[in-house]
């Protein structure tokens, strides 16, 4: 087996994670840290289990990501073990060793009995278990300690040049997906066709996806995670808004975008976002406060909005009174790496001090200082939401709307862009634009 670029920038991460490792559990009076991968757990009364997802704890470390019942362990300092399970099992497919050349840099052990694996660290020292608490009932040590989970959840943050890597490749595939399931709905296919095709060009089935796809025309796009696949495809079609990501290792891409059926004042208010967009991403820059460029979504869009005519008051004017929450009540975006919404997203250092979110805005998932390697969503977007206009009919906001032209654009939704952008030393790296690009260079 070849030795690509990614498996070098591995060896690399594992010192990180590693290194990582070493202070957090220094720092906290543990010795070893046990990461269990999972399990997958049964449904309500039945023998049928529910997708198995891989704790993030796991995946930090080494690409498997569908072997439940694995055990990380690691003695700080010492070379890491894999316990990994393979039971006689006769109804599944039992994984085979993993040989990829990351192996190189962990010692492997199977086994098959997960009552009889605590063998394997006996005489570790003071042990950190880190999983769900019913992954670990054969073993002793402290389950969870929250200090050490916050300093390891701290530096995830920063990414690896293996873990950009990852997304790079990520934003490739699913690339690829936006590109077929735009072709779906230009032919006039439904969501559930558009949906599916998306997932045959990424190669991947529905449960390796980072997050369910949300595949939306028309007022479903108003609809923030619209969770639905419509079989029939809409008798009017107006507008198509898709948020929908991929995984490489166990790394996600969490892509969006938003298309107009024809030319008009829909198509005119998406060529205008994707510009605010573009600025935004521009301001993922070392050294600048996450929440500042949340504010200054609400500023460009108040501006796109007062200049295409839907509000009355330009931007600073509309954030001071409230007016661009109602158009655009989500945070700006996110943290993102092996969890769609990666942990760590408000913490302020290793201890757990946190950043406070700007007041009136509750639902911005991000507030630290970006710094190179920190890799974030930038997700700006304007929705024509029945029950937040509604309550901004009833009070001094509804003075500042223009409902005329609220009412013309509410059959198409919403709309939203969002990209993947990497924090650098200098210019910020987007990884969704560089993936489109290069898929429209080969395909053109
Ligand atoms: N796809 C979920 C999000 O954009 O945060
Ligand atoms: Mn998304
Ligand atoms: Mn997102």
């Amino acid at each position: 087996m070849g030795i690509d670029k990614l498996d070098q920038l591995y060896e690399q991460h594992l010192m990180t994670v590693r290194r990582r490792a070493d202070l957090a559990l220094a720092a906290t009076g543990f010795d070893t840290l046990v990461i269990h991968s999972g399990i997958a757990p049964l449904q309500f009364l039945d023998d049928q289990s529910y997708p198995f997802k891989v704790s993030p704890h796991f995946s930090a470390w080494l690409p498997v990501n569908a072997s439940p019942r694995c055990i990380l362990v690691y003695n700080s300092g010492h070379k890491p073990t894999l316990l990994f399970y393979q039971p006689d099992d006769y109804w599944h497919k039992t994984a085979p060793l993993p040989r990829a050349p990351w192996t190189a840099h962990m010692q492997i052990i199977p086994f098959l009995d997960p009552k009889q694996v605590s063998v394997h660290w006996s005489t570790l020292g003071r042990v950190a278990l880190i999983g769900a608490d019913h992954t670990f009932d054969e073993l002793h040590g402290t389950l969870n300690p929250p200090n050490l989970l916050t300093r390891l959840h701290f530096d995830r943050a920063i990414k690896t040049p293996y873990e950009v890597e990852c997304m790079r490749r990520a934003n490739t595939l699913g690339a690829q997906g936006h590109r077929a399931a735009l072709a779906a709905f230009r032919r006039g296919a439904s969501e559930y066709i558009a949906h599916m095709e998306y997932l045959l060009a990424c190669n991947q089935r529905e449960e390796e996806m980072p997050y369910n796809n949300i595949v939306a025309f028309n007022e479903h796009a108003a609809v923030l995670h619209y969770q639905h696949l419509a079989r029939n495809a809409p008798t009017h079609s107006n507008s198509f808004l898709i948020d929908a990501g991929a995984q490489y290792r166990g790394y996600a891409a969490d892509i969006t975008r938003t298309y107009a059926a024809r030319g008009g004042a829909f198509a005119d208010l998406i060529a205008g976002l994707d510009i605010v967009q573009l600025k935004l991403c521009g301001e993922v820059t070392s050294g600048r406060d996450y929440r500042d460029i949340h504010l200054s979504a609400h500023r460009l869009l108040g501006d796109l909005m007062y200049d295409s005519g839907l509000i009355k008051i330009p931007g600073q004017a509309a954030l001071e009174q409230g007016i661009t929450s109602v158009f655009f009540p989500h945070g700006i975006g996110h943290l993102l790496g092996l969890q769609v919404h990666d942990v760590g997203g408000v913490l302020a250092d290793v201890e757990g001090k946190e950043h406070q979110r700007p007041k009136g805005h509750p639902y911005l998932r991000l507030t630290r200082m970006l710094e190179p390697g920190v890799v974030v969503t930038i997700e700006p977007g304007i929705y024509f939401i029945d029950s937040l206009l509604a309550t901004a009919r009833t009070d001094a906001r509804g003075e500042q709307i223009n409902w005329t032209f609220v009412e013309e654009l509410r059959p198409y939704g919403g709309i939203r862009i969002e990209d993947n952008v990497v924090a650098t030393a200098s210019v910020p790296e987007n990884l969704t634009r560089d993936a489109f690009s290069k898929l429209d260079a080969q395909t053109a």
